[in-house]
């Protein structure tokens, strides 16, 4: 049961027969952050009042006078201005918890309208070893696509993996020349690993040299203009304000100009400061248009790069697979970009033939409205590109799956190739399908600047997955020294992989947000690891007091609110269907965090102010264990969505 969207319902009657547009004023419905205000506040009247030139209080009293909320709420009062407070009625209130209590679901219905919502999520580039910045796709698609499905909505999940992409262009290079042929016999995926990052060395190398002159240049112009800008007179107020704020312009500029030629020089340092890498490369010098080169063999069915290719792949996915059964993900499907090869000719040919594309410099182009530069479909030399395929990917996920939702969960970066890529979908006849950018920020490091290691590097993923698993069994040892082995490694596991997780989760996805082990293990705040502390501590009470669960469900007796805090978990309680529906609206799995923070918080008040084995009552102490158990089986329900186990004990 979903209180709000009952009141909303009655509230759609009242108002449809005030105003031909309800739907705004509904939006204006919400849960109250004070008890003070009542348990629900509709704000509706005011906006009303002056659409309909009334005074608000008089529209509000008309609103009260024609709702029927008489089963629902114990009173629906006009308060200030034109607020209108709504207070649930308690035996309204323990009747939803009794049927939550005996439903499998916690009493949440299914979607009215379920919709078929594909899942575009994780969709790593393979061959190259996966980095923080993939756990946040993941995380995020992962728990967008549970949060559907529970709701009733027919979910497909596909990993759209890049695996056809210029890195197998470099791997098949480094594999011709570099190979240690014993150590990919031993352990293929480890000297794969490092051919690409060899590869890449070298290609890095070949670009830093050929970009540092220009760098230096357009550096050495923003020092003279700088200078130039210095030494102008300015008089008067704003020419000086002016004039500063040029300079502070300019000053940026040539701070991020400078960073950009240490990255530069840096990355030629290393190379230089090696003396059989500087020689592999200076023999390499070609290695950028090699590696193109071997890309196009690829894809032009070359059947030696074919073969590597055949090869290569499965010891890939064997690595990313790796990562994702420790992370507990599954896909449904992983259409990879190599998948759409094919069909990449048919749909050029399908947009040139209906007039949506046409040829600019030898490229095929789609030229689309409120940008500066069109989408290119196919380039010069007859190469397709990541729009091509994704174009080919929505024609297969509507006509072979009937999508009527897409949501692509990939980095705010890619911002501009979705705006693009979903007006050219429209163009191209896909009018009735939400296409959705689920976009996300960047995962930075304590400095604040994107998180790498010490050199530099990005961070790996299966070693972020190792320290966080490590640190939690730190944190579960000193809990509990005398637990057993196994399970302290258990506990470390579901806490440490749950800590990284729901640190990610938690946060307003499009932020950036700063990494802290520290802080995603602690066991305040709001941490997963906060969380399934607290659940184990009700299933705790539960044990302690034997209480057999099923019993305790089928039992009949209402609730009782002895404490405030007790009718406060109740609403709370009730209010885990809005925080699901709340998810959806924006796809911000960060909602459902603050719910379970919020009833997590709200228990450890009840644990302290309610006694429950020595409640004084049979009753109380029966209410008070059935609130215990709904809380438990809510923060689990919850953690689950957001794809986070929970323990029984810790
Ligand atoms: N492989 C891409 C990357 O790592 C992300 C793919 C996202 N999905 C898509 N349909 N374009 O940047």
């Amino acid at each position: 049961m979903n209180a709000l969207q009952e009141i909303k319902g009655h509230f759609a009657t009242a108002l449809a027969q005030l105003t031909g547009d309800p739907g705004p004023l509904l939006a204006m419905i919400r849960p109250t952050q004070d008890g003070k205000f009542g348990d629900y506040q509709a704000n509706c009247a005011m906006p009303l009042a002056k659409q309909l030139g009334k005074a608000p209080r008089e529209i509000a009293a008309d609103l009260v006078a024609s709702v029927e909320l008489s089963d629902l709420c114990e009173t629906i009062e006009v308060a200030g201005p034109g607020f209108i407070n709504l207070t649930l009625k308690d035996s309204w209130l323990t009747r939803q918890l009794a049927a939550a209590q005996q439903d499998e679901r916690l009493g949440i219905e299914n979607a009215q309208t379920p919709r078929t919502v594909v899942v575009d999520y994780s969709s790593p580039n393979v061959a190259k070893p996966m980095h923080v910045g993939h756990i946040r796709s993941t995380v995020i698609g992962a728990a967008l696509a549970n949060i559907h499905r529970f709701l009733g909505h027919r979910v497909i999940t596909d990993n759209h993996l890049g695996d056809w992409g210029t890195q197998f262009g470099m791997i098949i290079y480094g594999y011709k020349h570099f190979v240690d042929a014993a150590a990919y016999r031993k352990e293929p995926v480890s000297e794969l690993s490092r051919l690409y990052k060899y590869v890449r060395v070298l290609m890095d190398y070949h670009s830093a040299v050929r970009k540092l002159p220009e760098a230096r240049e357009a550096l050495e112009k923003m020092q003279l203009a700088q200078e130039r800008v210095s030494a102008t007179e300015a008089s008067g107020k704003s020419e000086i304000k002016q004039k500063k704020k040029d300079i502070s312009r300019l000053n940026e500029k040539i701070a991020a100009q400078t960073e950009v030629i240490e990255g530069l020089a840096g990355t030629i340092e290393k190379v230089k400061a090696d003396a059989a890498l500087l020689s592999v490369a200076n023999e390499h010098a070609a290695v950028g248009q090699a590696v193109l080169d071997e890309t196009v063999r690829l894809h032009s069915g070359n059947p030696q790069n074919r073969e590597y290719w055949d090869e290569f792949l499965p010891y890939c996915l064997e690595d990313i697979n790796r990562l994702y059964d420790r992370l507990g993900v599954r896909f449904d499907y992983i259409l990879g970009e190599s998948f759409y090869h094919d069909q990449l000719g048919p749909v050029v040919e399908d947009f040139i033939e209906r007039d949506l594309a046409r040829e600019s410099d030898g490229a095929i182009c789609v030229f689309l409205d409120g940008y500066e530069a069109p989408m290119i479909i196919r380039k010069k030399d007859g190469a397709y590109l990541y729009p091509t395929t994704d174009l080919a990917t929505i024609q297969h996920r509507v006509s072979e799956w009937q999508a009527d939702t897409m949501l692509y969960v990939v980095d705010h970066r890619q911002g501009d190739h979705f705006d693009k890529l979903f007006d050219a979908a429209r163009l191209w006849g896909y009018t009735d399908v939400e296409m959705t950018h689920v976009s996300f920020g960047t995962v930075l490091g304590d400095d604040g600047t994107p998180f790498k290691t010490r050199a530099g590097d990005t961070v790996g993923l299966e070693g972020l997955l190792d320290e966080a698993e490590s640190r939690a069994l730190a944190v579960a040892k000193a809990q509990n020294p005398d637990l057993e082995e196994g399970r302290q490694a258990e506990i470390g596991r579901v806490v440490g992989i749950g800590a990284l997780k729901y640190a990610d989760l938690s946060q307003n996805r499009s932020s950036d947000y700063k990494f802290s082990y520290d802080k995603m293990l602690a066991l305040r705040g709001n941490t997963a690891t906060y969380l399934q502390y607290a659940n184990a501590r009700v299933h705790g009470i539960l044990r302690n007091m034997n209480v057999s669960v099923e019993s305790l469900r089928g039992a009949d007796g209402e609730l009782i609110f002895a404490e405030p805090v007790e009718r406060q978990m109740a609403i709370q309680l009730l209010r885990f269907s809005e925080a699901l529906d709340d998810v959806l609206v924006d796809y911000k799995p960060n909602l459902l965090c603050n719910y379970l923070f919020d009833l997590a918080q709200l228990f450890a008040r009840f644990f302290d102010q309610c006694p429950v084995k020595d409640a004084g009552s049979v009753e109380l102490q029966q209410s008070r264990l059935k609130l215990c158990d709904l809380t438990a089986r809510t923060l689990t329900t919850g953690l689950d969505l957001l794809g986070i186990e929970a323990l029984d004990r810790i």
